[in-house]
């Protein structure tokens, strides 16, 4: 990711951050919807959970201009997803259902290159993720 690249992100994930409820709402219902088969992994209540991925995002979203400061955070994070039953094929999906929201919620302020920025981050992220949970294959 270039600097700019993360400046965007931080800048867009700032304007969702005071409607951070319904940003996590809008995704689970689109992760749902697109992915029904996950639904019985998470719990009933998804009220917790809302607030811990919204929280999750933050920090790392926050620590995307050091990124080093976030990997500790995120191997665990991905080895933690594991015994959740998450398989690698999960994240593009999650990653689908996350770009989805971040275009509902930003509206107008969703640019090509807004996208490009979350695509990249995500990417970033994710790649790491299924490397630290289920080695590079
Ligand atoms: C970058 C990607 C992801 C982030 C930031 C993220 C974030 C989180 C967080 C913060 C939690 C709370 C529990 C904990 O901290 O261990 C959690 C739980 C969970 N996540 Fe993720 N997640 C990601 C990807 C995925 C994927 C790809 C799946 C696959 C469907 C998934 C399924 C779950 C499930 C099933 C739980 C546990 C619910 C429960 O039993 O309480 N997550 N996630």
């Amino acid at each position: 990711m270039t600097p700019e690249q993360v400046k965007l992100v931080q800048e867009s994930f700032s304007k969702v951050a005071p409607i951070s409820e319904q940003a996590a709402t809008l995704f689970y219902d689109r992760l749902f919807e697109v992915a029904p088969a996950v639904r019985s992994m998470f719990p009933d209540d998804m009220t917790e959970q809302r607030k811990k991925l919204m929280a999750v995002l933050a920090v790392v979203v926050n620590g995307l201009s050091n990124l080093q400061s976030v990997l500790p955070a995120a191997s665990a994070l991905a080895k933690r997803h594991v015994s959740y039953g998450t398989k690698p094929e999960h994240y593009p999906v999650v990653g689908g259902a996350l770009l989805w929201t971040l275009e509902k919620g930003l509206g107008e302020a969703w640019t090509s290159e807004v996208a490009d920025a979350w695509t990249a981050a995500y990417g970033t992220l994710s790649g790491y993720m299924i490397s630290e949970a289920y080695g590079s294959t």
